[in-house]
């Protein structure tokens, strides 16, 4: 149902229109966050893409595209160009083979990957495992094929994976372990002994395992290890990646899945219908952009090193507990240490009181009682955003938020 307002526009008042299956996620944090941020023009590091851009000539490849006639609909799977690229990708990063015409499925980002996955893969009823926190999309794409999710926590500081409490998750409903490396919003890069963990109890108990690797070339420390190329896992793992934040495109979302092929077969009986291909300039510009190599990885991940090491001594000196990623674009930072404890709250009166907006991390658990203290900042911005953003955070510690509940500060001595 909506209602008019006064300004003439039409709004949703009705929640219950939206079906049970999805009602849960009608107003994403992102949204709200966002929504404060331009309400006191505050610097938004909450939302997690880049303020510049890619490559020039990945642009002029979409713009040839169109000029030159690829313009309708193409093959469902992927076009040959991107499907190939992918397969190339894949063997020369981390030697994992795939026929590209069987096994590899192109996709509207890695998000629409991902629900085609859920789709094309469960039963009304069937368990899936995410480890929170999570990246919100996977338990909307869960509840939309009616699975059920099954969270187990990762708990801070360190965030590992506790190979006895998956464990414990797993029932004979269980049907599937999502994994996500490097993680979102955890900066983890997850390292063998965790993903072993988490390959042995696929294959003890047969399920399949979902690995979103979208910020793949975004690694710090260690070095990514995809969970397909672990021993007797390429037969049972999806592996979903996409262009987006390793070209600083998001908005081009182009995604692919790898996988068997008859996990492949699934994911594409989905795909068909949800967007039956992705448009075609980008795919040639993702097939142009798998390319550049080495030239292009290294002063990528330089410059993402920089800015890194840029918001983490800013955190420091404003008096968060940092924990520094060892992947993505995101950092997490522990609020007790400027005397907060609930992160929802400080997210909340960030925009307005000092003029940045940050995502709390609770909201990325199915149970919001776990990891209460920990904000995520992106720094996938220019410099001079950062800079400006941490000056303002300095101001945090002498804010004058004393008394107030709703800033989320702790009562004294609990800090
Ligand atoms: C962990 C993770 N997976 C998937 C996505 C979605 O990627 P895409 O834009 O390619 O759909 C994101 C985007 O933020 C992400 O953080």
């Amino acid at each position: 149902m909506t209602r008019q307002a006064e300004n003439g526009q039409l709004w949703q008042t009705e929640p219950m229109a939206i079906c049970s299956r999805l009602r849960a996620f009608s107003t994403s944090i992102f949204t709200e966050m966002t929504e404060l941020a331009l309400r006191h023009d505050a610097i938004n590091l909450g939302q997690g893409f880049p303020d510049f851009e890619g490559p020039e000539e990945l642009k002029e490849t979409v713009v040839e595209a169109i000029r030159s006639g690829r313009n309708q609909y193409c093959r469902s799977a992927g076009l040959p160009e991107l499907v190939e690229a992918v397969a190339r990708h894949q063997a020369e990063h981390y030697q994992l083979e795939y026929d590209p015409l069987a096994e590899i499925t192109i996709t509207c980002g890695a998000t629409e990957a991902l629900f085609a996955t859920f789709q094309g893969l469960l039963e009304p009823g069937d368990e899936v495992i995410v480890l929170q926190p999570f990246y919100d999309a996977y338990p909307a794409g869960v509840a939309a094929a009616g699975g059920v999710v099954r969270p187990v926590t990762l708990p801070g500081p360190d965030f590992r994976i506790d190979a006895e409490a998956l464990e414990r998750a797993i029932c004979e409903r269980t049907r599937m372990i999502v994994v996500n490396t490097p993680h979102n919003p955890l900066g983890r890069v997850f390292d063998a002994d965790e993903l072993g963990a988490v390959a042995a109890l696929c294959q003890r108990h047969d399920l399949i395992a979902l690995s979103d690797e979208v910020y793949e070339h975004l690694v710090f420390t260690g070095e990514h290890l995809p969970l397909a190329s672990l021993p007797g896992m390429a037969e049972r793992t999806i592996t979903i990646s996409s262009l987006g934040k390793s070209f600083s495109f998001t908005g081009w979302k182009v995604g692919w899945a790898c996988a068997p092929p008859e996990l492949t077969a699934a994911i594409r009986a989905a795909h068909q219908f949800v967007t039956f291909c992705t448009p075609a300039p980008f795919q040639l510009a993702a097939a142009h952009a798998l390319g550049l190599g080495e030239a292009y990885f290294q002063p990528f991940l330089a410059a993402y090193q920089s800015r890194c090491d840029v918001i983490c001594d800013g955190l420091t000196t404003a008096g968060f507990d940092v924990m520094r990623p060892q992947g993505t674009y995101f950092v997490l930072a522990d609020i007790r240490s400027l005397g907060y404890d609930d992160d929802i709250a400080f997210c909340r009166m960030l925009p307005a009181e000092v003029g940045v907006a940050a995502i709390p991390t609770s909201v990325f658990h199915v149970d919001p009682g776990s990891n209460r203290h920990y904000v995520r900042f992106a720094f996938s911005k220019h410099r001079s955003a950062l800079e400006q953003a941490l000056e303002r955070l300095t101001t945090l510690t002498s804010a004058d938020t004393s008394g107030s509940s709703a800033t989320g500060r702790a009562a004294k001595g609990s800090a």
